[in-house]
Formats: C-alpha cells, structure tokens, sequence
C-alpha cells in the first residue's frame, strides 16, 4: 500500500511510521512526505530516510484554500498515494479535500475519542480527573476528530503526572499504535461497514 503522510512539524509519529515500513514483511511502504511547513522537523526524518519530500505551503495560497488543497492533492496522486496518514497536520481540511480521500485518509490523535477533541488534550485529561488517557487512530470526517475508530491505546494518568508527563506516555502509545493501524488498513483488515470499523482481530 502506497502512503502519503502529511505533517506540520517534529514528525515522531511519521519516524515511527518509516521505521514500521522499514522492516521487509511490512505490507506498506512510504510514497510521499508532505508538510505545509518548509521548516518542519519530519522532512528531515524523512530525507535522512531516504524518503520523497514535497513541501505545500498555505502561505503560497493566501484566502484560496481549495488551491491549497487542489496542490497537496496533485502531489499526493503523482505520488501514486492510496492512503493518506495525518500525522501532526496542523490545517483543518475542507469537507471538499476530505471527500476526495474518504475511507482513504487516517488519523492519529490523543486521546481516546470521543473524549477530548480538538487541541491541549493531556491538559484537559488532567483537570477532568480521568484514570487513563490516551491516543486513537480513526478514519477521517469532515468535522474534527471524527470518524470510524480504527486503533486505540490506553495509558493510565499516575500521581505527580503534568501535561508533559502524560503527553509523553501517551506519544510512545501513539508511536506503537499508528504502525499497527496501518497494517491492519494494509492488510483489508479495517474496512468501514456502516459507519464503523469491522472487528478485525487483535492488531
Ligand atoms: C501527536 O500528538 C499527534 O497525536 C497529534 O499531533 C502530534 C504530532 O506529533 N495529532 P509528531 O509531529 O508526530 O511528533
């Protein structure tokens, strides 16, 4: 399977994803890294990597959204991308863009939906007093964090924790999570069925 991930800036969800694709048995591979940030971090991983890099920046395309998105959808098929990874994205995405990738275009997030959306979640976590936390990987929505869930992982909150703490427990379960999504969607395990994500097995 041909993957397309887009980031915005330090891309440690993408360096796990490049090292998951790195082993041989594994049933997907790397087409394109895209950011809309010519400084982002990620595009170093992924030239170090080996990796194709293209950058897209909104900035080029002041108060035209859709030829933003028109552009980052062009890379992505001349690419030959199949699936589309977020992974830090930090653009909301127009329902038009969303469209173009339905069921073709995952999610990682942190926390466990429905819970949390939107941004500062470890913080958030911590003021409702929640016992565990965490992260998910879901299909992607025209609204925000929505979507069939594909993965979860949970972490649980300990005494003492602050949002720097928790956020750090909970990206080394993303790091272990968004590979496993991924293959599951590689290998026709995590196909949607009315709205939902059939069961599949253990990841
Ligand atoms: C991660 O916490 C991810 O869940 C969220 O944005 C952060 C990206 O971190 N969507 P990184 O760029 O992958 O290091």
């Amino acid at each position: 399977l041909k993957v397309g991930v887009l980031i915005s800036g330090r891309g440690s969800n993408l360096q796990a994803l490049i090292d998951a694709c790195a082993a041989p048995d594994f049933p997907a591979e790397i087409a394109l890294v895209l950011s809309n940030k010519a400084d982002a971090y990620g595009l170093e991983r992924a030239t170090a990597a080996g990796v194709p890099v293209a950058v897209v920046s909104h900035r080029d395309f002041p108060g035209d959204k859709r030829a933003f998105e028109e552009a980052m959808d062009t890379r992505l098929r001349e690419a030959g991308v199949e699936l589309v990874c977020l992974a830090g994205f930090m653009r909301l995405l127009s329902p038009w863009f969303v469209e173009r990738w339905h069921d073709r275009m995952i999610n990682i997030h942190p926390s466990l939906l429905p819970s949390f959306k939107g941004l500062d979640t470890h913080q958030r976590a911590l003021d409702a007093g929640v016992r565990f936390h965490g992260c998910t990987v879901h299909y992607v929505r025209t609204e925000m964090d929505e979507g069939p869930i594909i993965a979860q992982a949970a972490v649980p909150v300990l005494p003492g924790d602050d949002a720097d703490r928790l956020s750090a427990r909970v990206l080394d379960a993303e790091h272990r999570l968004y590979p496993q999504a991924l293959r599951l969607i590689a290998e026709g395990r995590a196909r949607v069925e009315d709205g939902r994500v059939t069961p599949s097995g253990p990841a």
